[in-house]
């Protein structure tokens, strides 16, 4: 089958089209013939050579997909050969075929494009699991989402916003900022213009952030605990900005608030399946009915992915960036 494989560390460059022996899926898992994969951060950092793939994990990157179903593993129940569907991957997406457990395949719905589901399962699993079940963000909170123009960042807004919550995001212009209040945030913040910490303050009349998921980490921890309000959680999700920092525990404690930090890729399979079945009760119906937008940027072709990685580099993208065959 063709695959992409990166041949050492570096720029896009290093992205290399290679044939790969087919995989064959164990018992409870499912082949899967991809029609698409989609782009995510943790791709870039594992062909810088900073993210290497968990043990177990395919060497080829790619953290979700969509195709269909071509076979079926011993034993595995719930999915068809040939039904359209998308899945959440440690490894292997960047390939023609790819093997996965049952648990981490959604069915695609008949009302969305099956290429730009490509899209879905990275980013909802991650928003869900983050923001509902370990934030616990509830009707009538205040979350806070840095990077709000990104892929984490454009589903996370509406995810958010139809729980009931009041969403503010902070990205680096005026153009991103309006991408995010069309999704459905209450306001947006320029951090390159504003102290994000601040504002925040401002615009929830002094009481913070209830829940701020963050994708920056070290630069971010002080004005992050500073804009938390009350009984607050801060969810670090990303370290663009570095991993270590001082912190300040009697600001937490006097606020009774939590930092926390989770990576997705690396759970063990029981806890990505029970985030797959989240994801299935509470994201799939909205973007089955239309209520929540896959937010798709650009679709590369599979033979133009190094150019895919090249827009992504850029940061120019908002949303998702997709790789189809
Ligand atoms: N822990 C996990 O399980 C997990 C899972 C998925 C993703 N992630 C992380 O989540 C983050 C977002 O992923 P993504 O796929 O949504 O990437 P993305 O589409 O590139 O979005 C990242 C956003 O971060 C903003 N950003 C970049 N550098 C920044 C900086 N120095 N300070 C502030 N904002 C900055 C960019 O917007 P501006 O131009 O507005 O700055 C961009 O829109 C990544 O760090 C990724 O590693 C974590």
């Amino acid at each position: 089958m063709r695959a992409i494989e990166y041949r050492g560390a570096g720029g896009p460059e290093v992205l290399t089209e290679v044939d790969r022996p087919m995989p064959v899926p164990g018992p409870g898992e499912v082949l899967i013939k991809v029609a698409a994969f989609g782009l995510n951060r943790a791709d870039v950092q594992q062909r810088r050579g900073v993210y290497p793939p968990p043990p177990g994990a395919s060497d080829i990157p790619g953290l979700e997909v969509s195709g269909t179903v071509e076979a079926l593993g011993e034993g595995t129940v719930g999915l068809a050969v040939g039904q359209r569907v998308c899945a959440l991957l440690a490894g292997g997406g960047y390939a023609r075929y790819v093997a996965v457990a049952a648990g981490q395949v959604l069915s695609v719905p008949e009302t969305v494009d099956l290429v730009d589901a490509a899209g879905f399962m990275e980013v909802a699993c991650t928003v869900v699991s983050n923001l509902f079940l370990e934030a616990g963000l509830a009707r009538g909170d205040t979350v806070l989402l840095h990077g709000g123009a990104g892929g984490i960042g454009s589903m996370a807004i509406q995810l958010a916003a139809a729980a009931g919550a009041r969403v503010l995001v902070t990205a680096s212009s005026e153009e991103k900022i309006a991408h995010c209040l069309a999704l459905g945030a209450a306001a947006g913040i320029n951090y390159r213009e504003e102290d994000f910490a601040a504002r925040t303050k401002e615009l929830t009349d002094g009481a913070g952030a209830d829940v701020i998921l963050d994708v920056v980490g070290a630069k971010y921890l002080e004005p992050n605990v500073r804009a938390l309000a009350k009984d607050g959680t801060l969810v670090v999700i990303g370290l663009q900005g570095g991993a270590k920092a001082e912190l300040n525990l009697g600001v937490l404690m006097a606020k009774r608030a939590r930092v926390a930090g989770t990576t997705l890729r690396a759970r063990p399979l029981e806890q990505k399946a029970k985030i797959v079945a989240a994801v299935k009760e509470h994201a799939l119906p909205m973007l089955a009915n239309g209520t929540l937008t896959l937010s798709i940027d650009r679709r590369f072709p599979f033979t133009e992915a190094a150019l895919a990685h090249e827009y992504f580099d850029s940061g120019q993208h908002t949303g998702k960036i997709i790789v189809k065959f």
